[in-house]
Formats: structure tokens, C-alpha cells, sequence
């Protein structure tokens, strides 16, 4: 009880030390690309929880009892802010967690607000896991941003384990997704909220359903851009000039997975695995 109260760690004030970014599994490299890309002289230490994955079909205990533990090897490796990149985990866990760690922890949710603003036929969409579209801060967030657009929800069960195990361009995979995509483009939304790290793996076949008068938002640019602000305004920015590392983690290691990651990453990497499970 005592413990819960207390918090995780002191503010970091090194500037050298990584960012710490995790997932249920692959999903945040699909916010890591970005960071590295935006923020070259950082470096970043992302875990994948992938023996845990999918988190979106687990309970919300479980949710928060991962992102909790995860957090502590993070913050046991050094890191300087956190990046939680998995809007299942964002919406589920990140108001507990802020509450218990004084780095900075940035969250990943769907981008309904942009969606809404450059919708014509003010009806959008927002693909999601089911832990995600149960959620209650996932539906406040729907009637803050909504803009007077119509917004449906699609969970998605069954797509974060496709590119879980990199089959993502499997015919099984397609047909999953055309069975969630097509009735939302007959009843004629205009714009497609991404609204989980892993689904940015699977866009172009995304797009190729839907057509090319829906437009597909996800957040990796936008949070990207917050990580800096937040670096910034704490003093946190890598001053060196050299190039950043990025560390790879999983709770599931194998010669599979990593293959699986180095094919994300679009080169090779090598996959480490946690220390505690
Ligand atoms: N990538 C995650 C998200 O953004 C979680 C997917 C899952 O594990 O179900 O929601």
C-alpha cells in the first residue's frame, strides 16, 4: 500500500541518458522511426512486451500491471523520459503511472482531433484495439475532439497478432481487413484514424481498401514533436553531436522475432532479451 504511494524515481537530470520507449510488441516501432528519425542524437531504449501481447485483448489490471513493471526496467536502465507507445496502454495506464514517476512520460492517442477538423463529410472512423475502444478517457477524448463529426469506432481483434508475427501481408491478414474496413467506407467517412502503434505496419494495404477519397491520420509525427517540447522545457536534450543508439528489448526473444523486428526496423538489429519478465 506504502509503496504504491511512492514514487517510482527522482527526476533524471542527464541529458545523455536514453529515452525509454515500449510496446506490447512491435507496434512502437512504429513511433521509435520517428523519434530516431526527428531526434537523431538521442538515444533510445525501447522494449516490446511481446510475450504479453496483444495487450488489447487483455483486462485493464493486467494492463496497468505490465506497464508498471515495464516502467521499473526502464527506469532501473537510466532513462530520462518514457514514452508509452501503445494507445491501449496509454488510455489504460498512463494517468496511474504519471502519478507514481516524476520523469516525463508521453502518451500515444488516436489523433480524433486533426481526423475531425479536416473531415468534409464529418464522418471519420478510428481503427482500434478492443482495450482501446472500451475505454472511458478513449470516449472523452471522442466527445472533446469530435468537432460536430460523426465518429465511428471499429475494434480490430485479431490484426495486432498478423504483424505480431509478420503476416502481415498474408491474404488472411487482407481479408481481416477488408472485413473492418469496407462497411466503414460504405457508410462514407472521409478520413481513417490509426488508433494503435501496429496498424501503421499494415497502411498501404489500408489504403489500398479504402480508397484513395479516405485519408489516414496516425500519431507518430505529433508525439514525436511533444517528446521534444517535453525534452526541452526539463532541459533534457542530447547535447552531443553523435549519432544516437537505439537498444532493442523483448520479453520474447527468438531467432524469429528478431527477424520480425529487424524487418520493421528496415535493418538488421539485435533483439536482447529483459532481464525480468
Ligand atoms: N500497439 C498497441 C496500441 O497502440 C497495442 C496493441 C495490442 O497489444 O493489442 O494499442
Amino acid at each position: 500500500m506504502q509503496e504504491s504511494k511512492q514514487k517510482i524515481k527522482q527526476k533524471v537530470t542527464d541529458n545523455s541518458a536514453a529515452i525509454g520507449v515500449f510496446d506490447s510488441g512491435v507496434g512502437g516501432l512504429s513511433i521509435t522511426k520517428c523519434i530516431a528519425a526527428q531526434l537523431p542524437h538521442e538515444n533510445i531504449i525501447y522494449i516490446a512486451d511481446s510475450l504479453h501481447a496483444p495487450y488489447g485483448e487483455k483486462s485493464v489490471d493486467f494492463i496497468i500491471q505490465r506497464v508498471n513493471t515495464i516502467t521499473k526496467l526502464l527506469i532501473a536502465k537510466g532513462v530520462k523520459a518514457i514514452v508509452i507507445a501503445c494507445n491501449t496502454a496509454t488510455v489504460n495506464a498512463i494517468e496511474q503511472l504519471r502519478a507514481q514517476v516524476n520523469i516525463p512520460i508521453i502518451g500515444v492517442e488516436p489523433a480524433i482531433k486533426p481526423a475531425a477538423k479536416q473531415s468534409i463529410s464529418k464522418k471519420i472512423a478510428i481503427l482500434a484495439t478492443q482495450a482501446t475502444s472500451g475505454n472511458q478517457r478513449f470516449k472523452d477524448l471522442i466527445d472533446l475532439h469530435h468537432n460536430g463529426a460523426q465518429v465511428l469506432i471499429q475494434p480490430c481483434p485479431g490484426l495486432v497478432e498478423f504483424i505480431e508475427q509478420g503476416k502481415q501481408h498474408s491474404p488472411a491478414c487482407n481479408a481481416l481487413l477488408r472485413q473492418y474496413i469496407e462497411p466503414l467506407v460504405n457508410q462514407g467517412i472521409d478520413t481513417l484514424v490509426l488508433g494503435c502503434t501496429h496498424y501503421p505496419f499494415v497502411q498501404h494495404q489500408i489504403s489500398v481498401i479504402a480508397g484513395p477519397q479516405v485519408s489516414i491520420i496516425e500519431t507518430a509525427a505529433p508525439v514525436t514533436l511533444q517528446l521534444r517540447k517535453k525534452l526541452a522545457e526539463m532541459d533534457l536534450t542530447a547535447s552531443s553531436s553523435q549519432q544516437g543508439q537505439t537498444q532493442f528489448f523483448s520479453s520474447l526473444v527468438t531467432k524469429q522475432q528478431e527477424q520480425i523486428f529487424s524487418q520493421l526496423w528496415q535493418e538488421p538489429l539485435l533483439l536482447c532479451a529483459l532481464e525480468h519478465k
